[in-house]
């Protein structure tokens, strides 16, 4: 069995202060009736004071962080390295998101090198992965992704991966209101397993959690959710409303 994991990438939004509220907010209305695992990804800035609030409450929530860099220390001004992130209690680190590789110019080499470095300090990655609108009008989405798959975990060994999460987002879908439909989220979600499969073996592959996100809201949650292949959810613009981020978390699932 696969626990669900949603996921709230808040990307750059709310200063320390806003996120200290909101992370309080967010316990205090906590309800977690499918048992998801939940993390929050907030800015590096507001990651200690966060931190701070989850532990004082004692929140069943995890933090993430939104990037990193893949080297441990040195010369890399404006970088916040793997080590850093696990001093302060970071568990998961997104990596690869498409605005870092859309505005930022990250490749696929450059998450593989992260993704390896994330594993290396003990951090659980949520690897990102998804094609364009030009790509999936083309007909070659597939194909598209099961490369970034590919080259992304291009040495990842077999004991790393059960700490891997896969997000599949496609771009056009992200914080444009439209979301794939559940039946083509879940076709490349089961498309990535399979080549999963291939790389690591049947038993890795089927306890990968891949998530699927891009306008998940609290109406098209649940539909997801009911797909085999996709197990979760990294919510970014709907993560930002406590009401809303909990209404995802209570998805209406098999209970
Ligand atoms: P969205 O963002 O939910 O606002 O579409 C998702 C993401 O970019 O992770």
């Amino acid at each position: 069995m696969r626990r669900p994991f949603i996921a709230g990438n808040w990307k750059m939004n709310m200063t320390h202060l806003q996120a200290a509220n909101f992370i309080q907010d967010l316990g205090d209305k906590y309800n977690n009736k499918n048992n998801c695992e939940v993390a929050v990804c907030p800015p590096a800035t507001a990651l200690k004071s966060v931190k701070t609030i989850i532990d004082s409450d004692n929140l069943d929530i995890k933090l993430g962080a939104q990037n990193m860099y893949y080297e441990t220390s040195g010369a890399f001004t404006g970088e916040i390295s793997p080590v850093m992130l696990k001093a302060l209690g970071v568990e998961y680190v997104i990596i690869g998101h498409s605005e870092r590789r859309q505005y930022f110019g990250e490749t696929n080499s450059d998450i593989n090198k992260k993704t390896k470095a994330a594993f290396n300090a003990d951090l659980k990655p949520i690897m990102c992965v998804g094609e364009s609108l030009e790509i999936r009008e083309s007909g070659k989405a597939g194909q598209f992704v099961l490369s970034q798959i590919e080259e992304c975990l291009d040495g990842i060994d077999e004991e790393s991966m059960v700490d891997l999460t896969v997000a599949y987002e496609p771009i056009w879908a992200i914080g444009t209101g439209k979301t794939a439909t559940s039946g083509d989220a879940n076709d490349m979600c089961a498309a990535i397993r399979k080549k999963i499969g291939e790389l690591y073996g049947k038993k890795i592959s089927e306890t990968t959690i891949i998530q699927y996100g891009g306008s998940v809201k609290p109406s098209n949650i649940s539909e997801l959710m009911k797909m085999s292949d996709i197990d979760g959810a990294l919510v970014g613009g709907a993560s930002l409303e406590v009401d809303d981020f909990m209404d995802i978390i209570n998805y209406q699932g098999s209970q």
